[in-house]
């Protein structure tokens, strides 16, 4: 299956300039969104992770049904404010903005293998203070996966060298 043809390009969305890459064509389609999951489940295997963490909101999209597969837990990383109870926080920049993440600070262990899940690599903003949110809390990331990488804007120089999968590139 071609995943590439179930994501849709805008053009100019949020902002003149930016080449959009929609994922909602994926999720609506059953067979598409399944296989998808399943090559970052395959991935998440091979990596002996305890937990998925996924940022806000495309990476629930994404991460949830790879952690459902695995019966293993799903955490959030939210955008501030949005979690109830006590957090740690880093700012970060993305490719049309900046802004606060946050994630409960009980909930990475120390030494959990952690696979972070997002739908899409930009400039690698939204993954690099994930990893620091995680490391902070003295979790191991051990891989990084995500739908989509937009290899111009060169996000994976963020990741420091972590490994990670792409199932897409643009
Ligand atoms: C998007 C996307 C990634 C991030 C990638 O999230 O889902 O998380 O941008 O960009 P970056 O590599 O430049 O950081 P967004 O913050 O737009 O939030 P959303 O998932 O709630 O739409
Ligand atoms: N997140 C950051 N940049 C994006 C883009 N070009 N398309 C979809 N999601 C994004």
């Amino acid at each position: 299956m071609k995943l590439e043809d179930y994501i849709a390009r805008v053009d100019d969305y949020p902002h003149e300039g930016i080449i959009f890459r929609d994922i909602t064509p994926l999720m609506a389609d059953g067979k598409a969104y399944h296989e998808a999951t399943q090559r970052i489940v395959e991935y998440a295997k091979s990596k002996d992770v305890d937990v998925i963490v996924g940022p806000e909101a495309r990476g629930f999209i994404t991460g949830c049904p790879v952690a459902y597969a695995l019966e293993i837990g799903f955490v959030p990383v939210r955008k501030k404010g949005k979690l109830p109870r006590k957090t740690i926080e880093v700012d970060y920049g993305l490719e049309y903005g900046k802004d606060v993440l946050t994630i409960h600070e009980d909930a990475i262990k120390p030494g959990m293998k952690v696979l972070i899940v997002d739908d899409l690599l930009a400039t690698g903003g939204t993954i690099e203070a994930s990893i620091k949110l995680v490391e902070q809390l003295g979790g191991e990331v051990v891989g990084c996966a995500f739908l989509i990488e937009l290899v111009e804007l060169e996000g994976y120089k963020k990741l420091h060298d972590k490994d990670y999968i792409a199932l897409m590139q643009y």
